[in-house]
């Protein structure tokens, strides 16, 4: 009896992940995008300023920097989740490239680098290693590039 009831139990769950992750109404595929979107616009927003100091733009901010590393580590730790939902069939405007779904384990493999080199920008900051700033903001640039190179269209 009890068997039967975990065997049940797990069919279920296998049925239910089975759902979710095949087919997505085109309503669903639509909030997955404008979601994952929704994060890539909340990053550009927080790496501008980075971007200015980098170039000398602007004087370096260290509460800024702190602030601003701190949300994209955050940031970073969420598109995993938010790539979960394979939009593929699903008729959306999108820059996302299928292969994502195909290579998930390096996508997310690349998303985890945007992590790590938002956190060493993090600890610099906070130990006071200015001649680092720079160098830091820059990896954080290159981690944007790497994935956008293999997993977004131009
Ligand atoms: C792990 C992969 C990955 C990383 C890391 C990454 N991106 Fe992206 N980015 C994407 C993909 C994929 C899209 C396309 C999303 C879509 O159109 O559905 C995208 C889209 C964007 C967009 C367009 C969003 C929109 O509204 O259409 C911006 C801006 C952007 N990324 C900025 C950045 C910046 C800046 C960084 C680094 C700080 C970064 N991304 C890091 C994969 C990544």
């Amino acid at each position: 009896m009890l068997k039967s009831v975990t065997l049940i139990a797990a069919s279920t769950i296998l049925l239910a992940s089975f759902s979710t992750s095949a087919a997505l109404s085109d309503k669903q595929a639509k909030n997955a995008v404008e979601f994952r979107k929704s994060i890539f616009q909340l990053v550009k927003s927080n790496v501008g300023p980075f971007g200015a100091m980098v170039k000398g733009q602007m004087p370096i901010d260290e509460a800024l920097i702190e602030k601003n590393a701190t949300r994209l580590h955050q940031l970073s730790l969420m598109l995993p989740d938010y790539f979960v939902a394979d939009t593929r069939s699903n008729d959306v405007q999108t820059s996302a490239l299928d292969k994502i779904w195909d290579n998930q384990g390096d996508f997310n493999y690349k998303a985890q680098n945007m992590t790590t080199k938002s956190k060493e920008l993090l600890d610099a900051v906070q130990n006071k290693q200015s001649d680092e700033y720079v160098g830091k903001m820059r990896a954080i640039f290159g981690t944007c590039k790497a994935c956008h190179d293999d997993y977004k269209a131009d």
